[in-house]
């Protein structure tokens, strides 16, 4: 016997819309009532008024069309939660209040591996494809840096720890088994220090000690970049799009031939990478290139790039509202065919964070979401790339490690193809990640209270190290903000010191300090089967190593404040 079932959502989204019909028909009413007034007066003459109560109207039309996208968006809710309906009652399955989930992501969905710090043991990186894969990803952006296997003249750019050719030819096969694209990524004019820091090719640059940037008037600098193009693009064969880089050149025309050449920053920019988009055009691949440089070019001058590339639009940030310049959409919009987006899964907090925030790179995607459903219709967005920057650049520390970031990443390409990011969705993540089912991508603090979790995907252990080592920032930073309050000059000189802050800086460097040495201890265990000696060293160093000297060389100053604190004469 089929026994009808009340759905609430049905009921609550119909009775919502009866509401929202009502709200509208008064508000139209209102609306006209208001229209005739304004009317009314202006011809009465009365020149002030009209103005006042066109605003008004202004403000109904306002209300009018809120109202109107409701009413849009709860039939477009009500039509999705009978189509609900109609399946789980064919399944059988108890009812699931689903939210709805318009801004699915459909296109391209990258994972971007900056491998220009803490590159991966191949293997791992081949035994992480699956799992992005499995989370959501279409793809690869992929950024060698000085771990490509460079040749010929180029050989010196080779770092200790680069790939082999056929370390990358394995991982090629590995993402295409793993129905993954690769756009390998090089950059063509500015973040070219892992060229120009050396002396062979450090007459390219445009500032003498700057190692940054090529001098875009040197007949050298595009045949030296069109070399390293050939050379990636000859591993990668049957690639569909190459993306040059070509973000933040900061000191464009700063040389004394750019600054006596009559072209602006913009022309000497687009002087310099039209001939490498050429090139790639020329062997069939589509060129894609970071946008910050033209952000703010009239939209005609963009039209001189429109049929060359298809720009990467970035922005990391968790509220993306006003990031752009105002009518930035629009230019793009008539300038180019196809865009593409990125945002972050980490590396885009400090150059020396290390924890990586969920919270923050969920809500810059989600942010993204808002953004696409939002652009000119002309303008088609062909994916969007997940950056996860390992360092601010080559000469930068190393910010989050990928093992410490995976569980950022599913959680950012489960928000790009569900649209939304909710609790139920938090939950099947994190039990997809082997995280405990309380997990929570928001956290704040690192005191006694959070205990790191452990996971089950590849490298969880760095994962659960790198919350420990957070629990030591906490400490460094709440030692400082103690200082900065309780102990400057004045407090110390004259004695006037509270026992209770002291004490309790003490008490957080010896906390933070017994974390470290413990870390000490564990660093090689768990990074080994990731990471190289030369990656493992430089993490141990500037992570642990130096908190630990820290914390040591504050250790024996607080104690004797503490005493000196406890004295009489500190209480006066
Ligand atoms: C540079 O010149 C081009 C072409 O004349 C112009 O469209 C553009 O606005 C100029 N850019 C800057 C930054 O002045
Ligand atoms: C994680 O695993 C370690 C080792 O098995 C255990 O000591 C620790 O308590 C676990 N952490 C949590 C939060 O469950
Ligand atoms: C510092 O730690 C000691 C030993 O655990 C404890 O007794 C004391 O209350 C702590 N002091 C502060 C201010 O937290």
């Amino acid at each position: 016997m089929k026994i009808m079932r009340i759905n609430y959502t049905n009921v609550g989204i119909a009775v919502s819309l009866l509401v929202v019909s009502f709200i509208f028909f008064k508000l139209s009413q209102l609306k006209n009532h208001s229209r005739t007034t304004s009317i009314t007066l202006q011809t009465t003459g009365r020149a002030v008024e009209p103005l006042i109560k066109d605003k008004a109207a202004d403000l109904f039309d306002d209300q009018l069309q809120k109202a109107q996208d409701t009413l849009e968006s709860l039939k477009r809710e009500l039509v999705l939660a009978r189509k609900d309906t109609v399946k789980e009652n064919r399944m059988d399955q108890p009812h699931v209040d689903k939210k709805k989930r318009i801004l699915r992501f459909n296109g391209q969905r990258l994972v971007h591996l900056d491998l220009k710090g803490a590159p991966t043991k191949m293997d791992y990186l081949i035994q992480v494809l699956p799992h992005f894969q499995k989370w959501g990803a279409t793809g690869l952006l992929v950024e060698y840096e000085d771990v490509f296997p460079y040749k010929a003249k180029y050989e010196v750019l080779r770092a200790k720890n680069s790939y082999s050719e056929a370390d990358i030819k394995r991982f090629l096969e590995a993402a295409t088994a793993n129905d993954l694209i690769v756009i390998p990524l090089v950059q063509t004019f500015g973040h070219l220090e892992f060229v120009l820091k050396h002396k062979e090719f450090a007459h390219l640059r445009e500032t003498e000690h700057f190692t940054n940037s090529l001098c875009p008037n040197n007949k050298e600098s595009v045949p030296m970049v069109l070399g390293l193009i050939d050379q990636v693009l000859a591993l990668h064969p049957g690639v569909k799009w190459f993306h040059i880089g070509g973000d933040e050149v900061w000191n464009i025309k700063t040389c004394s031939v750019c600054q006596k050449d009559a072209r602006n920053k913009s022309e000497l920019f687009v002087h310099h990478m039209t001939p490498i988009l050429t090139h790639l055009k020329n062997k069939q691949v589509t060129p894609v290139m970071w946008d910050d440089m033209m952000r703010n070019w009239p939209v005609e001058y963009l039209k001189e790039l429109g049929p060359l590339v298809e720009p990467m639009v970035w922005a990391y940030a968790s509220d993306l509202t006003g990031y752009y310049p105002p009518d930035m959409w629009q230019r793009y919009g008539e300038a180019f065919k196809t865009i593409w987006a990125a945002s972050a899964f980490k590396g885009a907090t400090h150059p020396w964070s290390n924890f990586v925030p969920i919270g923050f790179h969920v809500k810059n995607n989600l942010n993204w979401l808002n953004i696409i459903s939002k652009l000119p219709a002309t303008l088609q967005v062909n994916g969007i790339a997940l950056t996860g920057w390992s360092r601010y650049d080559h000469y930068a520390t190393l910010c989050e490690l990928l093992p410490a970031a995976l569980p950022s990443v599913a959680y950012c390409l489960q928000t790009l193809t569900q649209g939304n990011m909710d609790e139920e969705l938090i939950k099947s993540t994190a039990k997809e990640l082997g995280l405990p089912e309380e997990f929570r991508i928001n956290q704040g603090r690192f005191n006694d209270l959070y205990h790191p979790p452990n996971g089950t995907f590849p490298g969880h252990e760095i994962f659960t190290l790198v919350g420990h080592l957070e629990k030591a920032v906490y400490d460094t930073r709440g030692v400082a903000n103690l200082q900065q309050g309780w102990m400057l000059d004045r407090e110390v000189e004259s004695k006037f010191l509270s026992y209770f802050q002291v004490e309790s800086a003490y008490n957080k460097t010896v906390h933070g300090l017994k974390i470290l040495t413990a870390l000490q201890s564990e660093a090689e265990r768990v990074l080994g089967p990731v990471y190289d000696d030369s990656v493992i060293k430089e993490w141990v160093k500037d992570k642990l190593d130096g908190g630990v000297k820290h914390f040591n060389s504050l250790k024996p100053q607080l104690e004797e404040l503490r005493k000196v604190a406890a004295g009489e004469e500190g209480k006066q």
